[in-house]
């Protein structure tokens, strides 16, 4: 046991504790899942959380378990197809990809609001290949603070973009485009259907937090497909995968009605590649 942290989260900064608390969770409670995350482990216990306190509903840790192996499955196959290509995380919170990942990729920068940055900094074992930097992605401009290295780029948000207004989110992207319009890029994120928007706080998992802070919210998701590039068609849908079918039976079947109805999943991982970049083909 180290020295005794500061757990300075609030606001949404304090929901990146929910995913963390699942992944902690998802060896022992889902062992068929084959899903494990050592040191979300560890994060746990120095913090000194209650994990089961913090979320318990099973359907949502195996949704936060079901989005993990979706991301961590996207980060090893840009890995593979790009060695001296690094991962520009937004809204990193505590997140424990970096060290899920059998390869480590040539970089990994964590962005998240400094609240979040300054722990994990402080809980992340320290590695030459991995930086955090503070800072809000839902600021104009907030990307000149970051020294991207050169080479193919792989930016993910994890449970981010459901709490960015669609402005900013438009804004975001178009950013990233101008960014890194001259290298390979792809872009993976998670969004919530529009019909999510407004519910934070029936959410079985994020539900106790915002019930505690209404700033906590879900305030912008997806009416239809070509919503996924937020305005900006230099990015091309290449993939959606939907998270809900993989979920049990009763769930997965539930989306896909709600799918078929509204036209769009109600939570899916989208994958977007940048047109024009030298490997979008
Ligand atoms: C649900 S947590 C997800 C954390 C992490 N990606 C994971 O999956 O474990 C959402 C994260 O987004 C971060 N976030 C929210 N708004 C942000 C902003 N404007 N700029 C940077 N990070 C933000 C929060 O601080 C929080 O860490």
């Amino acid at each position: 046991m180290g020295p005794a942290l500061d757990l300075a989260l609030h606001g949404v900064a304090r929901t990146s504790l929910v995913p963390l608390c699942a992944r902690a969770q998802a060896a022992q409670l889902f062992p068929s899942t084959h899903f494990a995350d050592p040191a979300a482990e560890r994060i746990v216990e120095r913090l000194g959380l209650d994990a089961p306190a913090m979320i318990s509903d099973p359907m949502s840790i195996l949704g936060f378990i079901a989005r993990c192996k979706i991301f961590d499955r996207l980060v090893a196959e840009f890995v593979e197809r790009h060695p001296d290509g690094g991962v520009l995380d937004l809204g990193s919170g505590l997140s424990t990809g970096f060290e899920r990942q059998a390869r480590t990729p040539a970089w990994w920068i964590g962005v998240d609001l400094p609240s979040a940055v300054a722990l994990h900094a402080d809980l992340a074992t320290p590695s030459d290949h991995r930086q955090f930097v503070p800072g809000s992605v839902a600021e104009a401009g907030w990307l000149t603070s970051i020294d991207l290295p050169d080479g193919p780029v792989l930016i993910i948000a994890e449970g981010l973009l459901p709490y960015l207004p669609r402005a900013a989110i438009a804004t975001l992207v178009r950013e990233l485009a101008d960014r890194v319009c001259d290298r390979p890029a792809e872009f993976v994120y998670d969004a919530f259907s529009f019909l999510m928007v407004g519910t934070a706080r029936y959410h079985p998992a994020i539900g106790p937090l915002a019930r505690a802070d209404p700033s906590i919210e879900f305030v912008s998701g997806v009416r239809t497909r070509k919503d996924y590039v937020w305005g900006d068609t230099r990015w091309r849908l290449v993939d959606l995968e939907d998270v809900m079918e993989q979920l049990p039976p009763p769930v997965a079947a539930w989306s896909t009605v709600v799918e078929t109805i509204f036209g769009v999943p109600v939570y899916a991982i989208a994958h977007l590649r940048l047109d024009g970049s030298p490997d979008s083909g």
